[in-house]
């Protein structure tokens, strides 16, 4: 049954997985996304990084933005990449030592829960889609703003999806609902991305502010793999809740679509900052 789980589900362990590549081939495709790189420039912009700063970036995948951010900081500056994954952080350090100028960027092994840094160590700490992998969202939150430094000094920035948002145009509205809470049931927390807001606000942060919306999904073939639509349907034939032919038909009346050049998916992401104080 657990190959049908969608990947997305599988990011809270990915070492524990059969097939770790997938993961990181799954965090390539999703950057090569247009509007997730200009997501990520505005969590940068968000950080409010200078020329010398610390960064950090927990839960940081295969550590492309490790490697922005330690351009932004600059070499009297440090970028640390944090992840609980060996596979990621060795992928990390691999493409780290491709590219060039990252002397100011170091990965290591660590759990958003126990962050091996002193209190107030950073000025800016981001967690791009980590949360909704999370089952103690509040314990986490706490312990980033724990290593961020106080007095207005620390910017903390989160980004997560929504997939409860998710909505597909299809021909079989109730067979979506099924797949789409399938989906997002699986996430350790896949509607985290609404609850973010409440909770810097609850943890005393500052200037907090939330933006992000629809991210719209046109191009078939490429948004089919980002959502894991097969695997989602596939998913909810084994959960027992759509039956195997309603599934066929639902990837089938998608697949049309994709082909008339009609195909349409959204989903809402939120984008949290705050200060700490
Ligand atoms: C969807 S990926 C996002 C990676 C990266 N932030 C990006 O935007 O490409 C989620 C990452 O969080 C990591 N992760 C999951 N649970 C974690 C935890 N408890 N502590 C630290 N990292 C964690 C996963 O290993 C994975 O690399």
């Amino acid at each position: 049954m657990s190959s049908a789980k969608p990947e997305a589900a599988g990011f809270s362990n990915v070492d524990s997985s059969q097939d770790q590549r997938h993961f990181v081939d799954y965090l390539d495709l999703v950057r090569s996304r247009k509007g997730v790189r200009e997501g990520k420039e505005l969590s940068f912009a968000l950080l409010q990084l200078k020329p010398g700063d610390l960064a950090l970036d927990v839960g940081c995948g295969t550590g492309y933005d490790v490697i922005l951010l330690a351009k932004i900081v600059g070499e009297k500056g440090r970028a640390i990449g944090i992840d609980s994954s060996e596979i990621m952080i060795s992928e990390a350090k691999k493409r780290a030592a491709e590219s060039s100028n990252t002397l100011n960027a170091e990965f290591h092994l660590g759990s958003i829960y126990q962050i091996d840094f002193s209190d107030e160590t950073f000025n800016g700490v981001i967690a791009d889609r980590v949360f909704l992998h999370l089952e103690e969202p509040r314990k986490a939150l706490g312990e980033i703003i724990r290593v961020a430094k106080k007095d207005g000094k620390g910017r903390i920035v989160t980004h997560d999806p929504d997939w409860d948002s998710l909505v597909i145009d299809s021909e079989f509205k109730e067979v979506t609902r099924k797949i789409v809470k399938t989906a997002s049931d699986w996430l350790k927390n896949g509607t985290v991305g609404r609850r973010m807001y409440g909770m810097f606000k609850e943890a005393g942060l500052a200037d907090v502010t939330v933006n992000g919306g629809a991210v719209i999904f046109t191009d078939y073939e490429p948004s089919f793999q980002h959502l894991e639509l097969e695997k989602a349907s596939k998913a909810a034939v084994a959960k027992g809740v759509i039956s195997e032919q309603e599934q066929e038909r639902w990837v089938a009346d998608l697949q049309r679509k994709g082909e008339q050049g009609r195909f349409l998916a959204s989903f809402t992401t939120f984008r949290v900052a705050g200060t700490r104080m």
